[in-house]
């Protein structure tokens, strides 16, 4: 028998000769970010082996880790197999949980009329001290608010990363674990009703209730978590044009989706609109406050995946831009998420690069905001140029040579203990990447809508990353429409206010279908010149 021995943990792990680390560790429940479901593309499901027999690594290992990580002992735990008695370290930033997952809420949801959805229904079960729960389902994240039904307040909130990131990133990777696995949906279903009933438990634990006091939920999220968690069929959504199986509003026994709240509370679903734009973003639509504004709006919910609103004299079109995951700081090589360390702010000038990280911590690697400052910076000091091509010297900063790949160094080993944080050609490739989505999807809303984006009048960015990034570092890449700073609103998780919106209105639900009916989908695959609108929009202006 063969031993697998996990620090700092102390787990003992039977295991099989040539068991990935990654199998082994997730057969005792472990979970592991896998963002790249096991492509060896996302570097975060890094260990490092202590001793022991493993497989020499692979060239995916080379590539995203580099020679010098794996000289130091660092593997990805997805692509190296286990020949023997071997010992790892699991670093904290390879757990599927974070330290900051913002959650974070507008103060007052704008419009909100206090009473309780449940009251409103006529409904007398429900004793005066009944609480509720709205979660907003990410694909990245999952971020649950634990309210009192009848005063309207949310008593606690918390947030956890969605274990299905272990079976892929984005929808797409995890619709394929679906067509591939027989048992793929069930186990999608069943870790993520884990999930959330793991993180009510602990939300009632921490303020002295119990998980079967929930008498009524809202759940958010895109049409393949919606379906995911539903157990509908996901096939047309892997399929162009990416049609949902359902699309209306819909109440669900919480018991019947293995939700251990009260024997007689439902959750509530919010309508899809169409394409992968769900009750999420019909939920950050309430929540943000942008259908009450005047004018021509555009919101953003930025995330893996971005989706867009466009509002024009009651006219109304949304999509949704496949933006990946590289905010979150994945395809990024010292990419992390927004965890103590990661470098937040940065400013570079001349040769001095001034940066701020999270808690005031030694650098460990970059997170979103961050990033998107870097980005922005270099290419305003020449650094890079609108191509994203990047300049053979700048003062000592650029690190290149035979087989060398062409990088920034943002942080100097002689500055941080020996560890250095740089960031490469390629690094620069998967932001252009995602910029090129958000503002492709924006621009093909603004033609539809036959206006151009001087005619804006409030831009409307929510999400976790939304609420950090710094707007000119946006309009700088060229993310965000050339417009004033003035006309940009920051509004946190407007998906998760608009979702507790919906737990405490019946009026709300009733607004959220009739919105969800009126707007246009627009499928931006299926939209003329597409791919060439895709690759104008990967330069830096
Ligand atoms: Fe191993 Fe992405 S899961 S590199």
């Amino acid at each position: 028998m063969i031993e697998l021995v996990i620090e700092p943990l102390g787990n003992r792990i039977p295991c099989t000769y040539r068991q990935t680390i990654i199998d082994a560790v997730r057969s005792v429940g472990i979970t592991i970010c896998a963002t790249c479901g096991g492509q060896g593309t996302c570097g975060h499901c890094a260990v490092i082996v202590i001793h022991g027999d493993v497989s020499t690594p692979h060239i995916s290992e080379e590539n995203t880790l580099g020679l010098e990580k794996i000289k130091s002992g660092w593997r990805l735990a997805c692509q190296t197999t286990i020949q023997g008695n071997v010992k790892i370290y699991l670093p904290p930033e390879s757990f599927s949980s974070v330290h900051r997952l913002q959650v974070e809420t507008a103060p007052s949801p704008i419009g909100y009329t206090p009473g309780s959805a449940l009251s409103q229904y006529g409904q007398t079960r429900f004793g005066s001290s009944a609480i509720g729960l709205a979660v907003d389902l990410g694909t990245t994240k999952i971020a649950a608010y634990l309210v009192d039904i009848e005063s309207g307040k949310t008593i606690d909130q918390s947030g956890v990363i969605n274990p299905q990131i272990s079976y892929g990133e984005d929808v797409i990777a995890r619709i394929n674990h679906t067509f591939k696995e027989a048992d793929g949906a069930e186990n999608l279903q069943k870790i993520v009703v884990q999930a959330l009933n793991s993180l009510a438990g602990e939300l009632c634990g921490r303020t002295g209730k119990n998980i079967r006091d929930i008498e009524d939920a809202v759940i958010v999220g895109n049409t393949a978590m919606h379906h995911l968690l539903i157990g509908l069929s996901v096939r047309s959504l892997g399929l162009s044009p990416y049609v949902p199986t359902e699309k209306k509003a819909l109440d669900i026994p919480a018991r019947q989706l293995g939700l251990d709240f009260s024997p007689y509370a439902n959750v509530h679903f919010l309508p899809n609109i169409g394409g992968f734009v769900g009750g999420d973003h019909v939920a950050m639509l309430l929540g943000s406050g942008m259908l009450e504004k005047e004018g021509v709006i555009l919101g953003l919910d930025i995330g893996t995946n971005t989706e867009i609103s466009l509002i024009v004299n009651g006219a109304h079109f949304a999509c949704s831009a496949a933006s990946g995951p590289a905010f979150e700081g994945a395809h990024i090589r010292y990419g992390l998420r927004a965890i103590s360390g990661a470098i937040e702010k940065i400013i570079i000038h001349n040769e001095r690069v001034e940066y701020k990280t999270i808690d005031n911590q030694p650098p460990k690697g970059l997170c979103g905001s961050g990033i998107l400052d870097l980005v922005a910076q270099m290419l305003r000091s020449g650094i890079i140029d609108r191509k994203g091509s990047m300049i053979d010297s700048y003062f000592d900063r650029i690190r290149m040579g035979k087989n060398i790949e062409k990088a920034f160094i943002v942080v100097p080993a002689d500055q941080n203990n020996g560890f250095e944080i740089t960031f490469s050609r390629k690094d620069v490739n998967e932001i252009q990447l995602a910029k090129a989505a958000i503002r492709t999807g924006t621009s093909l809303l603004l033609r539809h809508a036959e206006i151009s984006e001087q005619d804006i009048t409030k831009v409307v960015i929510a999400g976790a990353f939304g609420t950090y990034l710094d707007v000119q570092s946006g309009m700088d890449i060229g993310m965000f429409p050339q417009i004033s700073k003035g006309k940009f609103l920051q509004v946190g998780n407007a998906a998760g206010t608009g979702a507790k919106m919906a737990l405490l209105s019946l009026e709300r639900r009733k607004r959220a279908e009739e919105l969800a009916r009126h707007v246009t989908h627009v499928e931006l695959t299926k939209e003329k010149n597409f791919s060439s609108m895709f690759a104008r929009a990967l330069l830096f202006d």
